[in-house]
């Protein structure tokens, strides 16, 4: 640091222009550290810089007050924020990208409700805005907290910045519910952003690649009196827990959320087909430069909210929303190497390496190229220039490679037929389901740089096509399915650890100090002595080490569902962890369970029907959506005893969580196993299943003596006569319509 005069030679008047320097360096570099976990400056550095403060605040004690850093130094470091644990989770929403993707939308919710072709069925269509979301919750009238989505299930209390944000309401406007949250977006109007770019470079300020980021950067803010200097704004365009109903549609609650005092997302439009849609799609996109603020697609919404109830949701989008995207951005770079990445499950792919390109704002150095095939047919060679293309939170992807601008000693790509990290034969597999999809989620990572949030393509909603995978046969062996095993277990939908990022992950796992699960949560006991030699080792700073373990400590209570996800097993991801915790309920029953269903397949012929290989076994195929391909990877994962050694050690560090359902305060059918046959009347087999879920109960694909209840709809079949057979409890439509009449409960 250059040398900076000393405090006792400052006049008052210099030391205020110190006191807001300081101040503002500070709030910068915790931001950095706490929030981004990318410090700029050496910890001894940053403690330099607090020091100064605490020394010249002591010098002119009128300068120090509840908004100085010192104020807050030790105070909830770990986080910054506090935590607020959303008592309706935030979701997000699926997507559309192609006209066919609308018709299909519009399709499924035909289809779900069983609506007849020539019933109407309306949508609102809305802008969707790109800036962060955040539900801020009112109790009669009041503001009284405000928090960012986080993961969905918990997010930062923003209460005190929000409360400075000029559309948002302190004191809601008429007669409002007694509890009303608010959610919408908060963003920065393009004009306001250039604005405050200009000032911030006047300041020697950092300034924002885009909107998007000026406006989470603003309202993230440990210090509310900055936000408050930034031009954020609000639309409303959902709501969260609500103690009365804002109206009967979209539209009507829309209408409602303007007259308590808010601005909602416009222009809007009523629709009712796939083509209105469509159009108005078409509408907006040719205002998008015009408008405001802005947009990165539109968000269609079936208008009846009784209707939104019916179709409920997915595991993190709803059925009744998708959101439309505008294209992609894309942008012309050099293709300077090919790597490999082994992924967790030893899948290989190909990974361009770039020349560093801003694409619609973001630096894109590196993009997947999927697989081998891919390369053969798009034709890329190192050297080419490519088209590189980033559409939201997806992977940037190489579009195309141009032939004309091709240099003449271009080679084609060699796939290797052995895995770049453990030499073992690498080949090419039949059977690829939804773990090629979440393993490409750690390209994104990779790629770029910061590790966004993850997708539904980066779960199970996308598979690649069977056989285009080369896998590395090393197993247990190869160190890089090993260290990305750990890298998954870490991620943001398992165990969420904050400070143990890919990087880390890679250094520790190098150095030897973590090798499986387990050790992360002995990390600390094993190091506290030595703290000091880990700085030095991994550079990170003492500060940083005590956060991470810190970070650790928070996640030795774990919810069963991510446990399960976290062990990055072959097609288990998100949303089969959830039926699997679900299922079992406590992580002994699941385990135990496992193991025995372990045994008894092995001891059968591959061929044998599931509900003749025994009963543990026959208990996970009927869960419904499991089916025999995914429990067999859960086998595998079960019969290898070094697996089961992994996890017992694991599970002697942590204590994971009883699965708690879906509040079902009421329902008649929770714990119940329900089996569905025959043609429905009422309601499409989908939203039976859904509706059946949603009070507690477990919906099974086959009938066995633990079946509760079997509902029998028209031309019913075997599983009917098996039932009578069993003596099980028969119900007609009516009748479990009847069981269940009006119960309902909050999504999960
Ligand atoms: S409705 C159940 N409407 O987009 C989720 N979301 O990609 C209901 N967003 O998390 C969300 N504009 O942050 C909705 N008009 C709009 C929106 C909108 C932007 C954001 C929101 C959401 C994300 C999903």
């Amino acid at each position: 640091m250059a040398a900076l005069p000393a405090i006792d030679t400052l006049t008052l008047e210099d030391a205020q222009a110190e006191h807001a320097r300081l101040v503002a360096e500070i709030t910068h570099h915790r931001a950095l550290y706490y929030q981004k976990d990318a410090p700029e400056i050496s910890d001894a550095d940053y403690d330099a810089l607090e020091k100064r403060l605490t020394v010249l605040e002591a010098r002119f004690p009128d300068l120090a007050g509840a908004h100085s850093p010192t104020a807050t130094v030790g105070a909830a470091p770990a986080a910054g924020f506090g935590k607020v644990k959303h008592k309706v989770p935030m979701l997000s929403l699926g997507n559309a990208f192609e006209d066919g993707d609308v018709a299909d939308f519009v399709a499924s919710v035909r289809r779900f409700l069983v609506l007849d072709d020539g019933a109407p069925l309306e949508f609102v269509a809305e802008p969707k805005i790109d800036g962060l979301s955040l539900s801020i919750r009112y109790e009669n009238g009041q503001l009284v907290q405000a928090a960012t989505r986080g993961d969905g299930a918990e997010g930062e209390d923003v209460t005190a910045n929000v409360r400075t944000i000029d559309d948002i309401p302190n004191t809601l406007r008429g007669k409002a519910p007694a509890v009303l949250e608010v959610r919408g977006e908060v963003y920065m109007r393009r004009e306001d952003f250039l604005a405050l770019n200009k000032a911030q470079t006047e300041k020697g300020e950092k300034v924002f690649a885009n909107p998007r980021n000026a406006a989470a950067g603003s309202l993230r803010q440990l210090d509310a009196s900055i936000t408050a200097g930034r031009p954020l704004r609000f639309f409303a365009y959902t709501w969260g827990e609500l103690s009365e109903p804002l109206g009967a549609t979209q539209s009507e609650s829309r209408q409602r959320l303007a007259e308590l005092g808010f601005t909602i997302s416009e222009p809007s439009r009523q629709c009712r087909t796939a083509d209105e849609l469509l159009e108005y799609y078409r509408d907006i996109g040719a205002q998008r430069a015009t408008l405001p603020f802005d947009i990165d697609g539109v968000v269609y919404k079936v208008d009846r909210l009784d209707l939104q109830e019916r179709l409920g949701f997915r595991t993190r989008t709803p059925r009744w929303a998708t959101a439309h995207k505008y294209p992609a951005e894309q942008a012309q770079t050099i293709l300077r190497a090919i790597s490999i990445q082994v992924g967790r499950t030893g899948a290989l792919t190909p990974v361009a390496e770039l020349e560093p390109i801003t694409v619609g704002g973001v630096v894109v150095s590196r993009a997947t190229l999927h697989n081998e095939d891919e390369i053969r047919r798009k034709d890329v060679r190192v050297g080419d220039t490519v088209i590189v293309q980033r559409a939201g939170d997806v992977i940037p992807q190489i579009v195309t490679s141009i032939a004309a601008l091709r240099p003449a000693d271009a080679q084609p790509f060699v796939f290797p037929t052995h895995c770049p990290a453990c030499g073992s034969l690498a080949v090419r597999s039949t059977a690829e389901k939804a773990d090629v999809a979440a393993e490409t989620a750690a390209v994104e990572g990779a790629a770029g740089g910061e590790e966004a949030p993850p997708t539904e393509t980066a779960t199970e909603a996308e598979a690649e096509p069977d056989g285009v995978v080369r896998r590395c046969t090393g197993g247990l062996i190869c160190p890089a399915q090993a260290v990305e095993r750990l890298i998954h277990f870490t991620s943001r939908l398992a165990f969420d650890i904050e400070g143990l990022g890919i990087e880390r992950m890679r250094l520790f796992f190098s150095q030897g100090r973590i090798r499986e699960p387990a050790d992360i949560f002995t990390l600390e006991k094993r190091e506290a002595e030595r703290i000091d030699r880990i700085v030095t080792m991994t550079g990170f700073g003492k500060k940083s080490v005590e956060k991470l373990f810190a970070a650790i400590e928070a996640r030795r209570t774990i919810g069963l569902d991510r446990l399960i996800y976290a062990l990055g097993i072959r097609q288990v991801g998100e949303a089969t962890a959830k039926l699997l915790a679900r299922h079992y309920l406590t992580v002994e029953h699941w385990r135990d369970a496992m193991i025995k269903a372990a045994e008894e397949r092995a001891a059968q012929p591959a061929e044998r029907k599931p509900e003749l290989v025994g009963e543990a076994y026959a208990e996970l195929c009927a869960i419904e959506q499991i089916g025999v391909g995914v429990a067999d990877d859960m086998m595998a994962f079960f019969r290898e005893e070094h697996n089961r050694a992994v996890l017992d050690r694991l599970l002697a560090q942590i204590t994971v969580e009883t699965y708690e359902r879906p509040s079902t305060t009421g329902s008649p059918v929770v714990g119940k196993t329900v089996v569905f046959t025959g043609t429905l009347e009422t309601m499409g087999r989908s939203e039976a299943k859904a509706k059946a879920e949603s009070l507690g109960a477990k919906v099974a694909g086959s009938v066995s003596a633990k079946t509760d209840y079997v509902v029998v709809g028209a031309d019913a079949g075997s599983k009917a006569t098996k039932a009578r057979e069993l003596g099980l409890t028969i119900l007609t439509e009516q009748e479990w319509v009847d069981l269940i009449g009006g119960k309902t409960t909050t999504p999960e």
